[in-house]
């Protein structure tokens, strides 16, 4: 994976001029290569929260915040989320390709061959603490996990043994989450099915049991969480992916890695936002509808308000995905029959900021996080197990990352630098002179 210099950039720092090489990706975005920079001046570059800075190459996910652009390997989102599977999506941004037929019958074979857990790890979930939140579970399930594949921690892994990893996580982390449900509910577990598709309708079946008269869950339903999944599959180096490759870089295993971004994914200001803007609409909701008292609450800085489900880093203009699923809540309510005042509520908020100058001149616009919960609400996942299910999601994409990590040729452990801006040089003072 290449990125040609095709210009360069002069900087003129300390009485001297320097040529920095400049790169262009394949849809011509440029980077300045500061590699040599403090080599040659002495001086690191500062960007607070990374909003300028690459941290890598990349081949699997393309995103342009100003057209609202977002393509896996080259494919739209909006084509993804209409004909594919979340299993061919994982396989599309894991291997690069959507697999031929032959392909994906194995891929799901081995995935089905896997979803049952290890021996004992069942027990796992009986010494939690009462209440404790699933995402915590979740985070802790994945790590205890590699206790169980001790073959597939060591940190030099071999292509076949990354395979083996990817498909192990990516079959036993639903599994995970649905047994959390059930044990965190006192309800006995059920185990996975080889006869349903491995992250949707094997999922739902381990969450909630046979539903319709086949014994099956509702199409209807199935259908939605394969948009979602695939919705949140990837969206190149967000918060958690970045964390599951800086992890990675130490190489620490992938069971580890994988756990760390769950862990950054719950923060409310990433995944866990959209609980929070459920939570946050059922506040409105009970404050009997009045958005309005909301948006002038999300304007006013001392009142540490802020309208969850709204901004972006990097998207400036609308998210692809929050406009997807948008359209999608109306198709799943209706044909699910369900009204939810929740969502009448969260259209009346969008366009009451979409015309606040506010939000408008911050270009805050809806993100994939303000419609997803609504969705979610009417297939029946509890509020607390939403961030669960944007990293059942995101996993495809984790697990992407890391595998191109492993096996990209500048790979080194990632170390930032810092500025010191702490005390200069002082002595030592014993305690009796201190007073
Ligand atoms: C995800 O990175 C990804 O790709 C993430 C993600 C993915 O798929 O991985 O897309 C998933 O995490 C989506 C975001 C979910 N989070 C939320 O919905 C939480 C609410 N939104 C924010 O807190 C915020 O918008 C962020 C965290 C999403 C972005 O934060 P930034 O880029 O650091 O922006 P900022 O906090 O510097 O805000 C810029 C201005 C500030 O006002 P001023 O100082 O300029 O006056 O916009 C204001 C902020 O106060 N602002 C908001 C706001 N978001 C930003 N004001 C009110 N409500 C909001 N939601």
């Amino acid at each position: 994976m290449e990125a040609p210099a095709t210009e360069t950039a002069k900087l003129a720092f300390a009485g001297k001029t320097l040529e920095l090489p400049v790169i262009a990706g394949t849809e011509q975005e440029k980077a300045i290569d500061i590699a040599a920079l403090r080599d040659k001046t002495g001086a690191v570059t500062l960007d607070l929260g990374f909003g300028n800075t690459a941290s890598c190459l990349s081949a699997i996910t393309f995103l342009d915040g100003e057209r609202g652009v977002l393509r896996y390997r080259g494919f739209p989102i909006e084509q993804l989320a209409e004909y594919a599977t979340y299993s061919e999506t994982a396989y599309l941004l894991i291997y690069g390709n959507l697999p031929v037929k032959r392909e994906l019958e194995q891929f799901t074979s081995r995935l089905a061959d896997r979803s049952g857990l290890p021996e004992g790890m069942e027990d796992f979930f009986d010494h939690l603490p009462k209440g404790i939140h699933p995402m915590a579970v979740l985070f802790s399930a994945v790590a205890a996990l590699s206790g169980y594949y001790p073959e597939l921690t060591h940190p030099n892994p071999t292509r076949e043994e990354i395979d083996s990893i990817i498909l192990t996580l990516l079959a036993q982390i639903p599994t995970i989450a649905a047994y959390s449900y059930r044990k965190g509910n006192g309800l006995p577990v059920i185990p996975p099915r080889r006869d349903l598709s491995p992250t949707t309708a094997n999922f739902l079946h381990m969450m909630f049991g046979p539903a319709g008269a086949d014994g099956k869950p509702d199409e209807v339903v199935v259908s939605a969480l394969r948009k979602i999944l695939i919705l949140h599959a990837d969206h190149e180096q967000n918060c958690s992916t970045s964390t599951v490759r800086l992890v990675g870089s130490s190489r620490a295993n992938a069971f580890v890695s994988i756990s760390s971004g769950i862990g950054a994914l719950w923060g409310p200001l990433h995944g866990g936002a959209n609980q929070a803007v459920i939570e946050m609409l059922e506040k409105i909701h009970k404050d009997g509808g009045n958005f309005s008292k909301y948006v002038a609450l999300a304007k006013d800085k001392t009142s540490g308000f802020r309208l969850m489900g709204f901004g972006h880093r990097v998207y400036k203009n609308f998210d692809p995905r929050s406009r997807i699923l948008k359209s999608s809540c109306d198709q799943v309510l209706e044909r699910l029959g369900v009204r939810d005042p929740l969502l009448d509520l969260a259209k009346r908020l969008e366009e009451a900021a979409l015309k606040d100058d506010y939000f408008v001149s911050r270009k805050l616009y809806p993100n994939v996080d303000f419609y997803s919960g609504i969705i979610l609400r009417a297939i029946g996942i509890p509020t607390d197990q939403f961030t669960v299910i944007f990293a059942l999601g995101r996993l495809a994409g984790w697990l992407a990352h890391w595998r191109e990590m492993l096996e990209s040729p500048g790979f080194r452990i990632g170390r930032p630098r810092q500025i010191y801006t702490g005390s200069t040089e002082r002595r030592f003072v014993p305690l009796a002179q201190r007073g």
